[in-house]
């Protein structure tokens, strides 16, 4: 999306701009997640990219299946739709066990999580997502549940109440989390393992366009396939939805197959950024780069400087930013790289002080 739109979208959005924001957004329409849901791969030989995590997981399934043993907790962290609630699935299924899912905000007492926890099979993976969401009491519940598979009840209250221990069967806890950082320690220290995602390369998000035309019925060639992957902004869920809106463009406005020019044609069309930015990256951009002229900007203060809370840009937006190499970490804060005046299409200030070694 180019500059320009964003600051249309400001002042009163078009309905193309409003159909962009919700490709990019995090709330989807019932459409996306039927989508989602779809095109989500069940095996590890489905699930594409993230090679070193797969391999991983690959011998320590093997290992707990010819042991009939429990998989160890497995913690899994990254930017939305990078795939950590797919890989729970996939680990499940290659355990041959079932998955039971919630998250954090949904377990509001102890009472809760222990009826989760009785409920649960041998074997049984339980998906926790957004683990770094539930609440102290909850979690020390958890503690020995993970650790020794025993649940402390305390049952009454006051002078007459009694502790009760019970067992429960031995299960795999695989949680997910956008923020590590928010993790307290002794939860941390509890899994056996911990695994970050990171973006997917062009290439492996082009395997995964390829894959889920093919599910989709859709005709798309290499090329087609890899202009919309350098546009998914290294994450298969918008990809995803690239893809969906191209087929859908390509139907009405072509005969339905998709080639790398009618892959151009229709995401210039629906203005999807080069890079894969979405309005609020290129807003961050804009105000690195413009409003603060190249200076280096606290977290808290770009917070409200773009109107997007301190969390969600540090670990939904700047990771990706960082890693295009178009703003940069100082100990005084965040900074526009050249890179992101280029992008932005204006020219970097001449005398901004603290720029040294950034152009
Ligand atoms: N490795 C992969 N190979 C193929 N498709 C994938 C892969 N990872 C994710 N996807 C696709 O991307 C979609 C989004 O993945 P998923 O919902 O697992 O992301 P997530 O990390 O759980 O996101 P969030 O943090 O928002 O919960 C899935 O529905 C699936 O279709
Ligand atoms: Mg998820």
């Amino acid at each position: 999306m180019s500059v320009g739109t964003v600051w249309e979208a400001d002042n009163g959005a078009g309905p193309e701009d409003r159909d962009i924001d919700r490709l990019v957004a995090a709330e989807f329409t019932e459409d996306d997640l039927e989508i989602d849901r779809s095109l989500r791969p069940k095996t590890l030989d489905d699930y594409l990219g993230q090679e070193r995590v797969k391999e991983n997981l690959s011998v320590l399934i093997q290992a707990a299946r010819a042991r009939d043993e429990a998989l160890d907790h497995a913690l899994l962290s990254g930017p939305p739709g990078l795939g950590k609630t797919t890989l729970a699935g996939v680990i499940a299924n290659e355990l041959g066990v079932k998955l039971k899912t919630t998250s954090g905000p949904a377990i509001e007492r102890a009472g809760d999580l222990a009826a989760i926890l009785t409920n649960l099979e041998e074997r049984d993976v339980l998906f926790i997502d957004e683990i770094h969401r539930l609440n102290r009491a909850v979690e020390e519940v958890l503690y020995p549940a993970m650790e020794d598979f025993n649940l402390d009840i305390v049952i009454g209250k006051g002078p007459a109440a009694r502790s009760l221990r019970l067992e429960i069967p031995r299960f795999t806890l695989v949680g997910a989390t956008t923020r590590t950082g928010m993790l307290t320690g002794p939860l941390r220290d509890r899994f056996g393992m911990a695994f970050r995602l990171d973006y997917y390369t062009p290439v492996e998000l082009s395997d995964i366009v390829l894959r889920s035309a093919t599910i989709l019925g859709v005709s798309i060639d290499d090329e087609g396939a890899a202009e919309i992957a350098r546009r998914g902004r290294g994450t298969p869920r918008l990809a995803n939805r690239l893809l969906k809106r191209v087929r859908d463009y390509a139907q009405v406005r072509h005969s339905g197959s998709i080639d790398e020019d009618i892959a151009a044609e229709a995401l210039a069309f629906f203005e999807v950024d080069h890079l894969g930015l979405d309005t609020m990256d290129v807003r961050i951009l804009a105000t690195l780069a413009d409003t603060f002229q190249g200076r280096p900007v606290g977290l808290n203060t770009l917070a409200s400087a773009t109107g997007e809370e301190a969390e969600t840009l540090e670990d939904v937006y700047e990771p990706y930013l960082l890693q295009l190499g178009l703003i940069v970490r100082t100990p005084k804060g965040r900074q526009a790289t050249q890179r992101a005046y280029e992008h932005l299409g204006i020219a970097p200030p001449s005398s901004a002080p603290d720029q040294k070694g950034l152009f």
